[in-house]
């Protein structure tokens, strides 16, 4: 297990037990979804773990992690992060320790089919969540829900209800440039 520094609880028993998981599952061989920067692989019923292809400059994946816990902490819908643990991937015969961010699986729903009004009300739901984004001093890239559908938010419609994810470009700036940028 990786230092987890937490700024929120997650308790030592639920650590274990997605220590085991991993431990179980290993090597990953297949992702569930593959994205531009990342794999994403299952993990049993409840988890999927992240690990980025490429490390940026000065980000890893903890930099999601960290993003991911402030907002979680400040009440944004996002899947619980749960931790920062070793995973082996194997990518073509290759097995190699990659650091995985480890958090709740989502029901990956991303359109509400033909349903253009529903849609649109997402749509609209979204700009509000990722405004309050923008308040606490996230500056969002990349996630939008259109009457297609959305990228990097998932709709759970038994809760009816919208998850963001995909954190690892956003960046951190002071709230007064946000609404300058967005404003222009
Ligand atoms: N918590 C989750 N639960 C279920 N599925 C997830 C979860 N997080 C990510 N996924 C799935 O994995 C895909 C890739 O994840 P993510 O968007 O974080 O990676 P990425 O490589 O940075 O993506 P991209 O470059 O395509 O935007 C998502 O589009 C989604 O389908
Ligand atoms: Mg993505």
């Amino acid at each position: 297990m990786e230092d987890n520094n937490l700024m929120i609880e997650v308790s030592d028993l639920e650590l274990a037990l997605v220590q085991g998981l991993i431990e179980a599952k290993q090597p990953f061989w297949e992702s569930m979804k593959h994205g531009g920067y990342a794999e994403v692989f299952g993990l049993g019923e409840n988890y999927v773990v992240k690990v980025l292809f490429q490390q940026y400059k000065n980000r890893g994946i903890d930099y999601e992690f960290e993003i991911a816990q402030e907002l979680y902490a400040a009440g944004i819908s996002v899947p619980r992060p749960i931790g920062l643990f070793d995973a082996e991937v194997n990518r073509e015969g290759i097995v190699k320790t990659e650091k995985g961010f480890v958090m709740e699986r989502l029901l990956d729903v991303a359109s509400c089919g033909e349903d253009g009004n529903k849609n649109r009300e997402l749509g609209r739901r979204l700009e509000g969540l990722l405004k309050q984004c923008c308040e606490l001093g996230f500056f969002p890239i990349d996630h939008h829900w259109t009457e297609w559908g959305g990228h990097n938010v998932a709709y759970n419609p038994e809760e009816d209800q919208l998850y963001l994810f995909d954190f690892d470009q956003w960046e951190r700036m002071d709230v007064r440039d946000i609404f300058y940028l967005l404003e222009r």
